[in-house]
This record gives C-alpha cells, sequence and structure tokens, in this order.
C-alpha cells in the first residue's frame, strides 16, 4: 500500500503568485472556481498511512502541514512529527527552500544527490537543520534506497539544470549551463512500498523524452510528471519572462515534442501532471488546454489529491 498526498501542485511561485496578474493568477484570486489556488512543488507518501515522507519541500510547507491533520503532531507529545524524511529531486529553490521551516530540533532525515546535498553544504543558512537532528543521506543512480518506514525510492537521471541560482556560477566554472543534460542535479524517482506490490513515478522536473526514460516508464500504473508549461514559449508571449520551458528544464505539455504526444504510446495506467506554473493555461477549468489534456487521458493535479496504491 502506499498513500499518497499531494501537498502542493504549483510549480516555483504558486497559482496565484505574489506579484503575477496573468490571467491564470487573476482567476484564481477571482474565486469564481475557474482556477483553484495551487501552493509549491510537494508530495506526501506514506505505505503505512502513520510515518510520512515528504518529495520536494517548498518554502509553502508550513502552510501544507497545517492544512493536512496527517501531518500534524500526535496527541499526547509537546514535541514530536509523523513526518520522518524529506527527498529532494533538485535543489531549486521551490524545492529547497522549506527545509529551512523543517527546524526547531525536530529529527528526520534529508535524501539527495551529492550534487544537491552540496548546494546544501554550502549555503550556511541550511545550519538552522540541526545536524545533531537532522541527517543528510546520498541518492545514487539506481541505488535502491529506503526512505521511509517500508518506503523506498529508486533514483534516476533526467534530463534537466543546475539550479537557477547557481546558474552563473556554473557557466563561470564550466562555461555551458549543459541544459537538457543528465547530471545529479535533476532525478526523477520510482517509489514503492517494501513488498513492491504498489509502486509509482515521480518526475515533477524533466527536461524532454529520451528512449531509456520511455522505457523504465512503460505499463507504469502512476507517473506524476513535470507539467510546468503548456507550450514552450507560454512565459515569453504571455509577457510574464523572458525564458521558454526548455530554458528552464522544463518540457511542455503540448506539440510533437511534448510529454503528451511522448507518454500516448507507452501504456500508462494513470497520468498526472504537478508542477503546474501559473503561466499554463490548462490551470483554467475550462479552457481549451484543459478540454485537451483530458482527452489524452491526463489529471491535472490539485493541493490534497490524494491516491491510494494497492
Ligand atoms: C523551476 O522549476 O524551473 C524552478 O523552480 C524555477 C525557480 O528556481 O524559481
Ligand atoms: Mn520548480
Ligand atoms: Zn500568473
Amino acid at each position: 500500500m502506499l498513500k499518497i498526498v499531494v501537498l502542493g501542485s504549483g510549480a516555483g511561485g504558486g497559482v496565484p503568485q505574489w506579484n503575477c496578474n496573468c490571467e491564470v493568477c487573476a482567476a484564481a484570486r477571482s474565486g469564481t472556481g475557474e482556477v483553484v489556488p495551487r501552493t509549491q512543488s510537494s508530495i506526501a507518501v506514506s505505505a503505512d498511512g502513520e510515518r510520512w515522507t515528504i518529495f520536494n519541500c517548498s518554502p509553502d510547507i508550513r502552510q501544507q502541514v497545517s492544512d493536512r491533520a496527517e501531518l500534524w503532531p500526535a496527541n499526547g507529545h509537546y514535541r514530536h512529527t509523523p513526518i520522518q524524511s524529506v527527498v529532494l529531486t533538485n535543489a531549486d529553490v521551490d524545492h529547497l527552500s522549506g527545509l529551512l521551516i523543517l527546524r526547531e530540533k525536530q529529527a528526520y532525515e534529508v535524501f539527495a544527490t551529492e550534487t544537491v546535498l552540496d548546494v546544501i553544504a554550502e549555503n550556511p543558512i541550511f545550519n538552522v537543520l540541526d545536524p545533531q537532528f537532522v541527517s543528510r543521506h546520498a541518492l545514487a543512480e539506481n541505488k535502491v534506497t529506503q526512505v521511509g518506514e517500508g518506503l523506498f525510492v529508486e533514483p534516476f537521471l533526467v534530463p534537466g539544470k543546475v539550479a537557477l541560482f547557481n546558474e552563473e556560477r556554473m557557466l563561470a566554472e564550466e562555461d555551458s549551463l549543459k541544459i537538457g543534460e543528465e547530471t545529479e542535479n535533476t532525478i526523477g524517482l520510482k517509489i514503492f512500498s517494501e513488498d513492491g506490490d504498489a509502486s509509482f513515478f515521480y518526475i515533477p522536473g524533466c527536461a524532454m523524452m529520451t528512449t531509456p526514460l520511455a522505457e523504465r516508464l512503460t505499463g507504469a500504473s502512476l507517473v506524476m510528471f513535470d507539467g510546468t508549461v503548456w507550450f514552450d514559449s507560454e512565459m515569453v508571449s504571455g509577457k510574464l519572462g523572458a525564458k521558454t520551458g526548455q530554458r528552464m528544464g522544463h518540457m511542455s505539455m503540448s506539440g510533437e515534442r511534448g510529454s503528451m504526444a511522448a507518454f500516448a504510446p507507452l501504456g500508462v495506467e494513470r497520468k498526472v501532471f504537478i508542477h503546474i506554473n501559473n503561466s499554463n493555461r490548462v490551470l483554467m477549468e475550462s479552457s481549451p488546454e484543459r478540454a485537451e489534456a483530458d482527452a489524452a487521458g491526463w489529471e491535472i493535479a490539485y493541493d490534497g489529491m490524494t491516491i491510494e496504491l494497492r
């Protein structure tokens, strides 16, 4: 058994984003229901319904914990958390900065690749996570690792890029950002229960579908996948920014090289878009984009979405 709760289905900035008045953000503020507000990218997974692992830790984690009774301290303890561990798929600010909220001398474990652990290690602000309580563990490509009670992950590299705040340094050091290359900067995860009966894939950031990734995902019962943008240049044409989805390390949903086309032949039973940016019109319940995603068999994650795998 695996229980999955989507804590935050939005990409960095959330929906609405504090300084954005695009069509989607404005609709989210209007309260009409056309766009349901979303917090930033994170899921919680439990193999026993009691102890939880957080996958990616957004700056909204405080609100997300407050909103989910499963994640509250148990009765009879003054200090307690059902959160056993945090697993990171990259060092992007929307996935990492929530760790600063999960402080206060509470024991739990953090799992990430060496590359991402290095980002944490070289930023002294993360010393607020007292090393006496919070232990850090490396995830290695294709190495099955236990991350919680009865809960395992198999990490694999996916096309991505270094975190935005480290781009300039990487350019200075290596003269190239290697966007779309498979490095320890960005991983996907197969997440599964001890007996292996329940499993799914969590890939909130991916710059492109590769043949090995397509083979890995073929026939999966559930994939939660990067839904950042609908089309590559939507931030540019929406006058929201200068960057394309590709430049940010995200493949788009639509188009010949998009994720909907890439998944069409893979026979995945349940496909859920997650990490959805507020520029993406798929968030509008009555948009043609939403209808197209529906027709292609995709679900659009929302905060509080709960999935049980048996
Ligand atoms: C991303 O998903 O591309 C990043 O979260 C962007 C950011 O760092 O804000
Ligand atoms: Mn992000
Ligand atoms: Zn917006």
